[in-house]
């Protein structure tokens, strides 16, 4: 979920926007330098929407305990989580109160601090892990169950190294349910209007949206897949898709997250949740 608030721009010096390659290294320095200096306006902005300890996929509100998506709660004492771009690590936390024993991973110390002043006002308190998701700092078969709501995966330069990492890091058997912009958002402009009803760009240009600084230097990056490029990246990398879902708008969400808007959400999905498991 792509924040708008854009307080951060001026910190970082934003000045205009660029289409151009990016390399992992570029794009994780960026990302932590944007989290960094975005956090305390994402969760002035969203915070309360996701709640200190709650599991909201998307801006559609669907939430873990009505979609069960890492299966049924009660099974979840015990078991073994990795929240990647944890964020706030609010879902982190709703796992943790049903008893997994679960770990928040981020870029972003800045997001980290953020989650450690939730603990602090919830109770509820979880490791947390400061480390790019594509180098996961975790032994081979760690976990049972890994997760994310647009953590990480749309900001990374390579999201097939992350799967492969996530593959790495579930035992067989375990389950990686993960939370992207719908790749089809690709072709309209962010505008949560009218306006962002109209294509405006190929679904087929994969080259990142960066914002720059006065000397071209990326300050904000987010990387589009195509959908046959998400599934190639999860098969690559020795995962089963089992599912893929596609939250509806509800009728009584009247709250507009950026470019997810009831105008635009009543017509065409904002969020893809890939359910995968790895064999075994
Ligand atoms: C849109 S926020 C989502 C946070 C949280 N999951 C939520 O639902 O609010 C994206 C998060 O991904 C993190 N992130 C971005 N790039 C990352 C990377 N390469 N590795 C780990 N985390 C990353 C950011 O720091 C940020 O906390």
């Amino acid at each position: 979920m792509d924040s708008d608030a854009r307080s951060a721009d001026a910190v970082l010096g934003a000045v205009g926007v660029a289409r151009r390659p990016v390399d992992s290294a570029e794009s994780s320095a960026a990302s932590r330098r944007w989290w960094d200096a975005d956090a305390d306006d994402y969760q002035a902005e969203h915070g309360a929407f996701l709640g200190d300890t709650d599991f909201v996929w998307c801006p559609e509100r669907l939430r873990e305990s009505d979609a069960q998506l890492l299966g049924d709660p009660a099974g979840l004492a015990g078991a073994r989580v990795l929240e990647v771009g944890c964020g706030a690590a609010a879902c982190a936390r709703w796992l943790a109160a049903r008893g997994a024993a679960v770990v928040g991973l981020d870029l972003s110390a800045g997001m980290l601090r953020q989650a450690r002043l939730a603990s602090g006002r919830s109770g509820v308190s979880v490791p947390l892990v400061q480390a790019d998701a594509e180098r996961l700092p975790f032994g081979d078969g760690r976990f049972d169950l890994a997760c994310s709501a647009f953590g990480a995966v749309p900001f990374v330069a390579d999201p097939g190294r992350v799967m492969r990492e996530v593959a790495r890091v579930l035992r067989p058997g375990g389950r990686w349910v993960f939370a992207v912009n719908h790749p089809m958002r690709w072709m309209f402009s962010d505008d949560p209007g009218p306006d962002g009803l109209t294509v405006s760009q190929s679904y087929f240009d994969t080259s990142p949206y960066l914002e720059v600084d006065d000397q071209g230097r990326a300050t904000y990056v987010e990387h589009h897949r195509t959908l046959g490029d998400r599934i190639r990246d999860i098969v690559s990398a020795g995962l089963e898709l089992y599912d893929l879902v596609e939250p509806e708008w509800p009728e009584d969400l009247t709250e507009q997250w950026g470019q997810w808007s009831p105008l635009r959400g009543a017509l065409f999905p904002g969020t893809a949740i890939f359910c995968c498991r790895k064999p075994g």
